[in-house]
């Protein structure tokens, strides 16, 4: 692929202020920890389509990391993720070290995720969730994007951004885009780096139980999670944590006689990787006589 035009790149707050200025709107923002892969060019085109300006931008936040997580040997290769952010069109890439996101330390006060942030991931990375939105709050008011471009990869944190948004009244449309898989399917991700071969081959069973969940759809609720579950159980490689249909927007579990919308949710540890995928299923039917529903029969 060719290289686009080099975007600017700015490290200190004034620097970001005075490019920002300069931008032409709509201006779209991208949020990204580094790293940069298939998934996150894709939020990047589809910013750079939807928008006159596009900023990324690259930074690994320290608040978002448990005591125990990965934060000192996350990946950071900023060469390659510019010559990203080039070839996909990006006007704007910020490039903060802590000090300038958090020039006073550990902020004091933080956004809190709530109930929402507790679920799932939030409960095996607790604080996780309140890191996330405090960055994603300070990122907002630093580069005042008109739009801000999440991945459905991280299908909460994307629900947890809406809520914050909505919550707290920020002047930002929240996009989610569709998550970008290698073609065998397994979702892309900067910790797929970390998989051996027989692990990279065991944690293609998360994107084959979604698969299998997705298409028991049309059998209802239990069928899909009975379905995912049997597939993931079968790969003795991969440790789930959690494998659930929850409602897209509550993250709470779907009733057995749920119909329409929801989201199979799951994580699991292959080796010392931990790995999270998802993928919207349509429930359409209830097995049983709650499929009786005289609404249904008109
Ligand atoms: P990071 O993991 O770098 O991801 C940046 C953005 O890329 C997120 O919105 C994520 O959902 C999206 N993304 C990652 N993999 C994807 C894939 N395979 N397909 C589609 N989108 C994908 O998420 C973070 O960083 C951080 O928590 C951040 C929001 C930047 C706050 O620090």
């Amino acid at each position: 692929m060719t290289e686009g035009i080099r975007p600017v790149v700015v490290r200190t707050r004034e620097e970001l202020r005075a490019a920002r200025a300069a931008l032409p709107g709509p201006v779209a923002v991208v949020m990204t920890m580094g790293a940069l892969h298939a998934g996150h060019a894709a939020l990047i085109r589809a910013a750079r389509h939807e928008a006159r300006s596009v900023v990324v931008t690259v930074f690994v936040n320290p608040l978002q990391f448990g005591p125990a997580e990965d934060l000192a040997r996350y990946p950071r290769t900023l060469d390659a993720d510019l010559a990203v952010c080039a070839r996909e069109g990006a006007d704007l890439v910020f490039v903060p070290t802590p000090e300038v996101v958090y020039p006073g330390g550990d902020p004091e006060v933080r956004v809190g995720a709530g109930r929402l942030g507790g679920v799932l991931e939030g409960a095996a990375r607790p604080g996780h969730f309140d890191g996330v939105l405090t960055v994603v709050a300070k990122l907002l008011h630093l580069t005042r994007p008109d739009r801000a471009y999440f991945g459905r990869k991280d299908a909460q944190q994307a629900v947890l951004v809406r809520r914050m948004v909505t919550d707290l009244d920020f002047d930002v449309e929240v996009v989610v885009v569709p998550t970008v898989r290698e073609p065998d399917g397994l979702a892309m991700s900067s910790r797929n780096a970390y998989l051996g071969a027989d692990e990279r081959r065991a944690a293609l069973a998360l994107s084959r139980a979604l698969r299998a969940g997705r298409d028991a759809g049309p059998r209802g609720a239990a069928a899909v999670l009975a379905a995912a579950t049997e597939v993931l159980a079968a790969e003795p490689g991969c440790q789930p944590d959690y494998l659930v249909l929850v409602g897209p927007d509550t993250l709470a579990d779907v009733p057995p006689d749920h119909r329409g919308e929801a989201l199979l949710a799951v994580a699991a540890r292959v080796g010392a990787t931990r790995l999270i995928d998802n993928l919207p299923v349509t429930v359409r039917a209830v097995a049983g006589p709650a499929a009786d529903d005289p609404q249904e029969a008109r």
